[in-house]
């Protein structure tokens, strides 16, 4: 019983509930009710591993449903309008994303996200209960996920060197607004944006999103690529952002690992091809190390400069065991200076930055996705005791103001959404792991 007066068991039953009711036909999640009402890519690969310790058949649903919207090319693309809302903006119309593109003609979004589903399949394909005879359903999304990895390498990494993939939009990070971005935000062209307006301000939530001219830089972009044709060849010399960015890039490392192993597992013979782009990718995430900060940075593939200030993402290559124990090292005293600023880690932003915004999006706030990758990247490197760390202040922190969307590192208030998909997701994994 903790001093809230409420129990893990309690926590556990709450976050179910709001799993229940944040699904939609029995198929897919919605991140939250109020704010993101379609089916959100690595939203659902984090919301599936909470399935899977409530509901395992609905977990591997929340995979498929996704997969319903991959494109022919190959990418899965970051949203997937299953059903149209109208209280939420990008939407379909304004992406415009030809039918044609889709193997189900599924209404999309045109760019993808960070890569989670292939390691969560892997998860879910540990957790089977081996009575259950499904490895062709296994190895169906395998081979789904397979052409994914086979799009980015192929469709985002620039040659000569194909040893890191490329994002093109600040959403394709999933760290929208990071201070990673400003100076690149402000080069992108403005496009005539009379037919857009914003839907995510509900009135009380401003100071929590981020800013019109960060959404302005998005939606250009978004009209930008629209006009080029966002499966076009010659896409990536005409983008406005390129970044070798450290969430897109750590996941989709650690995704290829993982999908080593699964695909032993279900009895394949690709090791080849996972060894060989497992070690273009780590060689590339070791390019994004900075001497000088101590830690790994964001390249802007533009200009070739690495973008301060350090935030979390600094810490994922943890998660993808990209790092030498050297800078394991480095990381760990560095997680260690910023939680003694703040009683709750991990903030989005090196609190001793400028850039820090308390409660500001992907700009200070705690995220529960990111503390769980970056908790499970220290415990790879044997530092057991920061991963416990995160957990319990994840988990303080849902016990304190509930699932929310993302949380103050001062441990004073809840941000964002409440009752949010992925927050009570991965409070039930941890849970859940905690009771196996
Ligand atoms: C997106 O669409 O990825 C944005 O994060 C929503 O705010």
């Amino acid at each position: 019983m903790s001093a809230s007066g409420q129990t893990n068991k309690d926590l556990f039953v709450q976050a179910k509930n709001i799993l229940k009711t944040n699904s939609r036909h029995d198929r897919y999640t919605v991140p939250s009710d109020r704010l993101y009402p379609y089916q959100w890519n690595w939203d659902s690969g984090f919301i599936a591993l909470g399935w899977s310790k409530v509901a395992y058949e609905r977990a591997l649903c929340e995979i498929e449903s996704l997969l319903e919207g991959q494109w022919k090319n190959g990418m899965v693309p970051h949203i997937v309008f299953h059903e149209y809302e109208e209280d939420y903006a990008p939407g379909p119309l304004d992406w415009q994303v030809p039918k044609e593109l889709t193997h189900k003609s599924i209404c999309t979004s045109g760019i993808t996200q960070p890569p989670i589903i292939g390691s969560v399949l892997y998860r879910l394909y540990q957790g089977r209960d081996a009575q259950h005879d499904d490895k062709a359903r296994f190895t169906e999304l395998y081979q789904q996920i397979k052409s994914y990895h086979h799009w980015f390498m192929a469709r985002r990494t620039k040659a000569p060197a194909h040893n890191l993939c490329l994002s093109l939009h600040p959403w394709e990070s999933g760290m929208d607004n990071s201070p990673s971005w400003d100076s690149l935000i402000k080069t992108v062209p403005e496009e005539n944006l009379a037919q857009f307006r914003r839907k995510d301000l509900k009135g009380d939530n401003d100071a929590e999103r981020p800013h019109d001219a960060d959404y302005a830089a998005y939606m250009s972009l978004v009209y930008h690529y629209r006009r080029i044709g966002y499966d076009a060849p010659d896409l990536l010399p005409q983008a406005h952002f390129r970044v070798f960015d450290l969430v897109l890039n750590s996941l989709l490392l650690r995704s290829a690992r993982d999908m080593a192993h699964l695909s032993s597992a279900l009895g394949g013979d690709d090791s080849a091809y996972w060894q060989a782009q497992s070690a273009a990718l780590e060689v590339g995430i070791q390019t994004l190390w900075s001497a000088e900060h101590e830690a790994f940075l964001n390249r802007d593939a533009i200009t070739g400069e690495l973008l301060a200030p350090v935030t979390n993402a600094s810490f994922l290559p943890l998660y993808a065991k990209a790092a030498t124990p050297n800078q394991a090292a480095a990381l760990a005293r560095m997680y260690r200076e910023w939680r003694a600023i703040y009683p709750y880690g991990v903030a989005t932003t090196d609190p001793r930055a400028d850039e820090f915004e308390m409660q500001r999006y992907w700009r200070g706030p705690i995220w529960l996705n990111t503390n769980w990758m970056i908790a499970e990247g220290f415990a790879v490197y044997g530092y057991d005791d920061i991963a416990a760390e995160i957990k319990a202040d994840s988990l303080a922190l849902i016990r304190k103001h509930g699932f929310y969307e993302y949380f103050t590192p001062d441990g004073a208030k809840g941000l964002g959404a409440p009752s949010f998909s992925w927050s009570a997701a991965l409070a039930l994994y941890w849970l859940g792991e905690e009771q196996a």
